[in-house]
């Protein structure tokens, strides 16, 4: 999808389908103006009732006199007094849903309308760009069979019936297109079978991004981690057939004396448990394992795509969890890369094994900040739903940008503690620390664990278990959290 911005009077627009807002039952600027060109034609059909009230009901409207545009489509906002981001991304999502369906192939979206109070023209753009990139998204190369045909849409116009375009808008729409391509790379590789998107997998598609982006990259293979000393993410990657690979992409578009950002994912490519065997029951959708690796490729992508003035550096830390007759055992005893020891009470706890040599080995890069970013726990599912992903941090500052970033680009988290009461509950009496902490404060053990292998960083943990995906009929990858990365990344370095 091609997205463009300007300014243009409504009755000229030449579109495939205009997309007016409208409050309640009261047609909004753009729409005054247009309905004043069609003699009223407009505010007659709304007279009559046919547009339910709620924000993202929509309307469609063929062959209006007075207006160059071939069709209207009439989306609702809510009542205007009530109207805020919620709103306007459910109006991008009703009005996108209808224009999927459409056979026009461009069509006018009347933007200034739909800027909520407080907000500005930039942030209206994002959300309207990634609300319809979101739409639009599909994946369907596996289907041989009823893939519903494609979409005849293929450019969109912002547009403003008053008003210059300012350059913060334009500057939005790249920042958003680039960040939707980083959210469709994320859902992509989510999205993809475990027999495809294999560690090596994830690797080679860092390797392309490294060709397109000119990046830097460096892919370390299993001995390579035998030679450092990563005995915790080797022994998740024991029980599988597939290799491990520790890839680190690293973006540099700030100043060369810059501290990057590292962002630090986990791949697990499939989560059985391992010996600590899972249920069945929806077991297929621990293929959605890897999305924090995911997100961090997206993430990556999308700051390159815009040419972000940040440095970055992506760690993907791939593997696959199996049971097998190499594989871990519960009471296993391994040496992490920090030199820390670790009793391996339940393999299914395998996120923070693979993570804490990853976080260990992000030290090396000299962050200004470490996020990394995990499907960590069922405990967070079960604290936060699918809202909004828990966060967690050694400090206050990083912790306050990631929560901003987060509700600037709508893909929420919420502060969880990471206090020393916690600690207690890792205690092991044949080891430095127990991998589980037992039920109670589930995700906030995980993080304690990891937080012992960040003391020399400023860190934040993302637990994304409950956010990264979807279940049931809607199942699939959301792509989430590279809007909120991308925003971290721009806020970092003072340039949001
Ligand atoms: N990948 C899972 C976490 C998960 C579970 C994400 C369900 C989304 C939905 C993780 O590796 C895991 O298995 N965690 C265990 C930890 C437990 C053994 C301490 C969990 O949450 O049950
Ligand atoms: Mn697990
Ligand atoms: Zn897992």
């Amino acid at each position: 999808m091609e997205f463009s911005i300007r300014s243009l009077a409504p009755e000229r627009a030449k579109s495939g389908c205009l997309v007016l807002g409208v409050h309640g039952s009261t047609l909004a600027k753009a729409g005054l103006q247009a309905d004043k060109a069609a003699q009223g034609a407009l505010r007659r059909v709304l007279a009559q009732g046919d547009l339910a009230a709620k924000a993202g009901a929509t309307l469609l409207l063929q062959r209006l006199p007075g207006l160059a545009a071939e069709r209207v489509l009439l989306v609702g906002l809510g009542e205007r007094k009530e109207f805020g981001v919620a709103q306007l991304r459910d109006a991008v999502r009703g009005a996108a849903q209808a224009l999927r369906d459409l056979g026009a192939r461009d069509a006018t979206l009347y933007l200034g309308d739909m800027v909520p109070a407080g907000h500005g023209l930039p942030a209206t753009v994002r959300h309207a760009v990634l609300g319809v990139r979101d739409a639009f998204y599909r994946f369907d190369q596996l289907k041989t069979q009823k893939k519903a045909p494609a979409p005849a849409l293929a450019a969109m116009t912002l547009a403003l019936a008053s008003g210059p375009v300012t350059v913060q808008a334009q500057a939005a729409l790249k920042e958003a297109s680039a960040t939707a391509d980083g959210v469709d790379l994320a859902r992509t590789l989510g999205n993809l079978p475990p027999n495809i998107c294999t560690p090596a997998y994830l690797a080679d598609e860092a390797r392309k991004l490294a060709r397109q982006f000119k990046l830097g990259i460096e892919v370390l293979e299993r001995r390579d981690m035998e030679k450092l000393g990563m005995g915790s993410l080797l022994a998740v990657a024991q029980g599988s057939r597939q290799a491990p690979k520790l890839v680190v992409l690293r973006y540099r578009g700030g100043r060369k004396a810059e501290k990057p950002l590292v962002l630090v994912g986990k791949g697990i490519t499939f989560d059985t448990g391992g010996i600590s065997l899972k249920p069945g029951a929806e077991m297929d959708e621990m293929k959605f394992d890897m999305s924090g690796a995911g997100s961090v490729l997206g993430a990556v992508r999308a700051l390159a795509g815009m040419k972000a003035p940040v440095n970055v550096v992506g760690i993907v830390a791939a593997c696959e969890n199996m049971p097998d007759g190499q594989a871990t055992r519960p009471g296993d005893i391994v040496t992490t890369l920090s030199g820390q020891t670790v009793e391996i009470l339940n393999t299914d706890a395998e996120g923070r094994l693979i993570l804490c040599d990853a976080l260990t080995y992000s030290e090396r890069f000299e962050p200004a900040a470490v996020v990394d970013i995990a499907t960590l726990t069922g405990a967070c599912v079960i604290a936060l739903g699918h809202v909004a992903s828990g966060l967690f941090s050694n400090d206050e500052r990083l912790s306050a940008q990631v929560r901003a970033a987060g509700d600037e680009a709508w893909d929420r988290v919420w502060p969880m503690p990471v206090w020393e009461d916690y600690q207690e509950q890792l205690r092991s009496n044949f080891a430095d620390m127990a991998n589980i902490g037992g039920r109670p404060g589930g995700s906030i053990t995980a993080a304690c664990f990891l937080a012992r292998f960040t003391r020399k960083l400023r860190w934040a943990h993302l637990d994304i278990a409950g956010t990264a995906w979807k279940s049931g009929r809607e199942k699939g990858s959301t792509g989430r959290p590279v809007p909120l990365l991308v925003r971290l990344a721009l806020k970092q370095a003072g340039k949001a």
